[in-house]
């Protein structure tokens, strides 16, 4: 049996994406525990409810970015783990954190990569006029919001939306698309290789599957 282990500081409406896909057995693992930054953040009642084991790790205490990925990195190793997802995990990691755990850990990020890596990603597409937004999940990697795409979905832009609006188009494709990247690298289908994703024995390409 493989496990997963989701860092998470908010909603969790991804994290319940994925307590879904594995009870339906669209993902071939079981998730061994969810872990937020935050105590309110509201996916530890989605986990909980789900009878997954819930931890939080409260930055506050914490003299530097490293002794607080060394602890969360403690944390996590006291589970079984195959993959490590971050679904809406909002810290930025450290460099020795990403590379202990490299090729096993992922993110979904809300934007079409490399176009608005950071925060506010809806409000600078709508700012920009874009006519079309999406989400893009991706290898971890030392560079923020940066590594390998494994696969994008995008979603159009209407005249009318506003940022909530265009935050919930995408969410509902990234509830999609996470649960499937997540069972490739599960199954050995994606790996990470020299900072390049490969998916079936051939280097995908930078926006990830199908873009071609
Ligand atoms: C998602 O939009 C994801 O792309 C970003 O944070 C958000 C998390 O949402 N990384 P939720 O907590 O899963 O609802």
């Amino acid at each position: 049996m493989k496990h997963l282990v989701v860092l998470i500081s908010g909603e969790g409406s991804n994290l319940q994406a994925l307590i879904d896909a594995c009870q339906q057995g669209k993902i071939a693992a079981r998730i061994a525990a969810v872990i937020s930054h935050r105590a309110d953040a509201y996916g530890l009642t989605r986990a909980a409810t789900a009878g997954i084991e819930t931890k939080t790790l409260n930055p506050v205490g914490f003299a530097s970015r490293e002794d607080y990925d060394r602890a969360l990195a403690a944390l996590i190793d006291r589970y079984p783990l195959s993959v490590i997802v971050l679904a809406g995990f909002m810290r930025i990691l450290t460099s020795a954190f990403v590379e202990r755990y490299a090729g096993r850990m992922l993110n979904v990020h809300p934007s079409l990569l490399p176009r608005y890596p950071g925060l506010h990603t809806h409000r600078q597409a709508l700012a920009n006029g874009d006519a079309e937004h999406g989400t893009s999940v991706h290898f971890v990697t030392d560079e923020l919001d940066g590594g390998p795409v494994i696969l994008q979905a995008r979603v159009p832009i209407f005249a009318q939306d506003d940022e909530q609006i265009l935050a919930q188009r995408v969410k509902t494709q990234e509830h999609a698309i996470y649960p499937l990247v997540i069972n490739w690298l599960l199954t050995g289908r994606l790996s990470l290789r020299d900072n390049v994703a490969w998916l079936d024995g051939a280097p995908l390409p930078a926006a990830g599957y199908a873009a071609d």
